[in-house]
This record gives C-alpha cells, structure tokens and sequence, in this order.
C-alpha cells in the first residue's frame, strides 16, 4: 500500500514541488544522496575508497524531454568520468537512458551515450545502463545492443528479477559476453509484467544469481579490473541478506574467486552489511547518487522500507 503510495507519488509533478521545497524533505533525503553537486559525491566515493569500497557515480535525473537537456545531462557524466580519472579514484559511472532522451528521441539518445562510452574508453573506464520502468526495457536494451554492435565493451547493463521476462533477456546477451548488475526492481509494475509478491522475487533473484554464475564460468570468469572500475560479469545489487548469502554458497560451491563476483549496495543503506563484505573479501561497489534532482530517487527509496517514512517525519519534528 506505501509502497504503491510513493511510487506514484515519485512521478507526480506537484508533490515534488511541494516536497522538494520543502527543508525536512531533504535532510531525510541526504541519507540515500551524497550531495547536490560532483565535488560532494567525489568525497565521498573517496572516503568510501579509503575502506576498501568501490563505486559507481549516478548524476540524479530521469524522463528528460528536451534535447539540451539531454545533451547538458550527457556532458554531466563525461565530466564525473574526468573527475573520477583526476582524482584516480575506484569508480565507475551509472547512467538512466531516460536522462539522456531515450523517452522521447532514440537517435539523440544513442548519440549521447556513444559520447559517454567514448569519454569513458579514454580512461579505461566502464558505464552501467540502469534499467527504469518496463515500457522502457525493449528500448534500453536495444540501445545496449547497439553500443556493443558499435564495438564499445566497456558497457553493462542492469537486469530486474521482477520482471518475468528478465532470463530470456539475459540469455539472449549472453553470447555477446554481458557485464550485469541484478537488482530486484524498484518501479510500479503490473502484475502482467512482473511477480507482485515478494517472495516470488526473491526466488527469481537467486534463480537469475545462479544464472549470471554459469555465464560468468562459460566466459572464463573475468575478474574485476585491477583500478576497480571494470566489474566482473555478476553484480549482485541487493541489501538482502538470504539474497547474498545465497550468491556466496552458489560461487563456493562452483568454484568462483571473490573477484569474479561484486556485491553492490546503495549509498546509505546497510554501511554494516558493506564492511562485513569487504572483510570476506569481496569487491562491494556502493552506488553514489548526487545533483539536485533527487525527488524520484528519493520516493523509490522510501517506497521500498516504510521505516523510511518515519524518518521522513522525524524530520519534519525536528524541524
Ligand atoms: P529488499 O527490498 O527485500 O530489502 C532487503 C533489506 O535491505 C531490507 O530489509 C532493509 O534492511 C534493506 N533496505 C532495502 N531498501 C532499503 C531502503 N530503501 N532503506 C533502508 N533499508 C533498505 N532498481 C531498478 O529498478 N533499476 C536499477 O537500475 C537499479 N539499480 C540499483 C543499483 C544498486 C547498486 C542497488 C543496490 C539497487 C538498485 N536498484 C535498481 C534498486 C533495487 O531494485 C531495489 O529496489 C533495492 O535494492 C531494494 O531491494 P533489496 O534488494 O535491497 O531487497
């Protein structure tokens, strides 16, 4: 029901307006988001660097409908990849294609991501497709397909285990040699298109988990990179703790090093989870979202844990 509530919330123009002006909002919001601008999310993905953590940067935006925004938001991202190859540090980057015109114009949208995986190729580093709501699955993977066609490999892409569709997708990439960050899912489905229960998920989670195994072992299980900026072919993206342990008895019993996997988790969501992983000796990249425009982002996050919403109106108390 909460869950429902905020995420028809997060695409709603008015609320944002009202919450997004509103003080609290965005003292409750600074916990899932490092800062507003590139040089606060730098910080912090050097600190998380000094406890062994790698990143992924994601410039906040999505559903952009015009063309300079697009491109503005495209020219976002090549900036991120110079800081990160300044200030040398372990990080990749994180891109919505919807931010860069998927929504609205494909061939601008292709141009703009080429741009990125350029800049991206100049300093050895990698590029993750997030994946949005399903009217946009078709066309984020074609695009994908299409980056690789152009011969960029230093490209992957995020798959949800909600969807039902999401092995035959998978599948149909392994051949190429797919880098896959799996997450659960974090939009408003319908039951057509994805399990609306939860343990449904989990179950498609750890069957998708076994799969990516099996890719991986039939590409030779590439390691992650040395600078820790190019992942291995699993990322497992989860804060669930039966989901992770599940990934780590499945790797043991196939044989797989720790660094032919990575576990991902989001910034400010279970740092104990983070450390315990990092001391088993496992890569743990935590994705590092920043800019101004964090309202959606912000909604998924509490649509996910209604504890979040107390924390929300904590906020507003102590205000
Ligand atoms: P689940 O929701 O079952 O949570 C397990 C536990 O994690 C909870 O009990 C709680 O302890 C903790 N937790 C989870 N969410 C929390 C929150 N918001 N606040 C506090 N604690 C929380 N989705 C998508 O559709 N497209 C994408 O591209 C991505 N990308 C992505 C990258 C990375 C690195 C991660 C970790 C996640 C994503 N997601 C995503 C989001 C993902 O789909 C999912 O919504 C969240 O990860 C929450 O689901 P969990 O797997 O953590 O499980």
């Amino acid at each position: 029901m909460l869950r429902t509530l905020f995420l028809l919330l997060s695409k709603a123009f008015w609320a944002q307006r009202m919450i997004t002006r509103w003080g609290p909002a965005w003292r409750a919001a600074s916990r899932f988001i490092a800062g507003e601008t590139l040089a606060e999310a730098l910080k912090v993905v050097g600190e998380l660097n000094s406890r062994g953590i790698l990143a992924t940067l994601d410039h906040l935006g999505e559903n952009t409908t015009h063309a300079d925004a697009a491109r503005l938001a495209a020219e976002e991202v090549m900036t991120a990849l110079d800081a990160i190859q300044a200030h040398e540090l372990r990080a990749n980057v994180s891109v919505k294609l919807s931010q860069i015109g998927l929504a609205f114009d494909e061939q601008l949208c292709r141009e703009n991501i080429k741009g990125i995986l350029e800049k991206a190729l100049r300093s050895e580093n990698f590029v993750c497709i997030d994946m949005e709501d399903s009217f946009l699955t078709d066309a984020t993977i074609a695009v994908y397909r299409w980056a690789r066609q152009q011969g960029y490999d230093n490209v992957g892409i995020v798959f949800q285990a909600y969807l039902y569709r999401t092995a035959i997708d998978i599948q149909s990439l392994a051949e190429m040699g797919v880098r896959v960050r799996l997450c659960k899912g974090a939009y408003k489905e319908p039951p057509e298109r994805a399990y609306p229960r939860k343990r449904d998920v989990d179950s498609s989670f750890d069957h998708l988990t076994a799969l990516l195994f099996e890719i991986s072992e039939s590409q030779g299980m590439p390691r992650l990179s040395a600078d820790g900026r190019v992942p291995p072919v699993p990322g497992i993206a989860t804060h669930d703790a039966a989901r992770i342990e599940y990934a780590r008895r499945r790797a043991d019993s196939m044989g797989l090093p720790r660094d032919a996997l990575e576990f991902q988790l989001l910034y400010g969501i279970r740092r104990d989870l983070q450390s315990q992983l990092v001391a088993q000796g496992y890569p743990v990249r935590v994705y590092v979202p920043y800019g101004s425009h964090w309202y959606p982002y912000f909604m998924r996050r509490l649509a996910e844990r209604p504890a979040n919403v107390w924390f929300l109106l904590s906020n507003f108390f102590r205000a």
